[in-house]
């Protein structure tokens, strides 16, 4: 049984702060994902919860005992580093048993522990292998076989997979998944990928310079982010921006983007806050974008948009269409049998039902649910 506890923490490389006020709770068994950019601190948020780095202000705290001043022998938490280094000399076996055995554990226990997590992680028959002698995927199986055996818990892992290729990316993901539930053990993994994160955890964390934008489900993050860097950030294609000015015909709120008009469904006008001539960001996904004449969506007064198609990329099975309206360029998922033409005028069918409104400096997200 193991909670963690984040609490304004916040860490300073000298003047520089890598972490502002990061809180966050992981709850018993969680898989909880932090995600961000390179740079924006997650190695750093790691090191502080294993203890590997002092925290300059907040509090870490593991099932409500604060832990700030314990060494990370104490914590007994394992971390997988991203560039995880095996013995080149020794055995798989000897790999995954050095640190019992630093820590002065039985033969037998140590031959039973190593045995259950190989067992676990497929790797019983490479046992007397060197790394030499195994795959890429392999030897980080074993990085990961090495935390097990020593029965955190909490494990940290630190872009664990970013050295492989995609298909074995996606693999490792998997069995990651499936050890978790094995284990039942709480797990904060980091990574700079947001279909990772999207497909890995319960709960993410996004980062950006070293504070927390948002935490929520990927549903959420991807429905309702709650500022333009998370809309951008999550998904892909990313979600189309617009900068609009807010016009107030009475009976109804539309926006203007200068080349085209979009009427707002009528929550938006009774909500009252979008003021005549307020300017904000208006933002979209791909796959909320249709063809009027290719596909079947609702058309209604003020939900099209006519578009020059600047670029088609298939990607199997659909389409992104890069478009340009009025100096804006946007992209569209359509189907991969459209007939597309570059150069050629198309009319867009925009669903206002799934857009997004951001203030103009993209901070904060203006919410009209409810
Ligand atoms: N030991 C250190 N001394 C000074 N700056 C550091 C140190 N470690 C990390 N940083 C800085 O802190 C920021 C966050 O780094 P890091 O946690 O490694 O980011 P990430 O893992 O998200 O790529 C970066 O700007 C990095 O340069
Ligand atoms: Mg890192």
């Amino acid at each position: 049984m193991a909670r963690l506890s984040l609490q304004n923490v916040s860490k300073w490389y000298g003047l520089v702060p890598a972490l502002q006020n990061v809180s966050f709770d992981v709850g018993d068994r969680e898989l909880f994902v932090l995600v961000g950019p390179s740079g924006c601190g997650k190695t750093t948020l790691l090191r502080l919860i294993a203890g590997l780095e002092d925290v300059s202000d907040g509090k870490i705290l593991i099932d409500q005992r604060l832990v700030n001043h314990d060494k990370p022998k104490t914590r007994n938490i394992a971390m997988v580093f991203q560039n995880f280094a095996l013995y080149p000399h020794m055995t798989v076996m000897e790999n995954m048993s050095f640190g019992l055995r630093m820590r002065g554990y039985s033969p037998e226990e140590i031959d039973q522990r190593v045995r259950h997590a190989a067992d676990m992680l497929d790797l019983t028959g490479l046992l007397h292998r060197k790394p030499s002698e195994i795959s890429g995927g392999q030897r980080q199986r074993v990085a990961v076989g090495r935390a097990i055996v020593r029965k955190p818990k909490v494990f940290l892992f630190d872009e664990p997979f970013s050295n492989l290729d995609a298909k074995m990316r996606a693999e490792t993901r998997a069995e990651l998944l499936r050890l978790h539930e094995r284990l039942q053990t709480t797990m904060v993994y980091v990574t700079h990928d947001q279909v990772e994160a999207m497909t890995l955890g319960d709960r993410i964390a996004v980062l950006k310079d070293g504070a927390i934008q948002q935490i929520g489900k990927p549903i959420d993050l991807y429905r309702r982010p709650k500022n333009r860097f998370v809309a951008e950030f999550i998904g892909t294609p990313p979600m189309n921006i617009f900068n609009v000015t807010v016009l107030d015909r009475g009976d109804s709120v539309w926006l203007d983007q200068g080349h085209f008009q979009l009427k707002l469904p009528a929550r938006y006008h009774r909500a009252g806050f979008l003021s005549d001539g307020l300017e904000i960001l208006f933002g979209i996904r791909p796959e909320d974008i249709h063809d009027r004449l290719f596909e079947t969506a609702a058309v209604s007064e003020g939900n099209t948009v006519i578009a020059m198609v600047q670029l088609v990329e298939p990607v199997g099975a659909e389409t992104h269409v890069h478009l340009e309206a009025g100096g804006t360029r946007f992209i569209a998922r359509v189907r991969p049998d459209n007939p597309l033409e570059m150069n050629q005028p198309m009319e867009m069918v925009f669903d206002l039902e799934k857009i997004n409104l951001f203030s103009k400096d993209g901070k904060e997200r203006y919410s009209f649910e409810g």
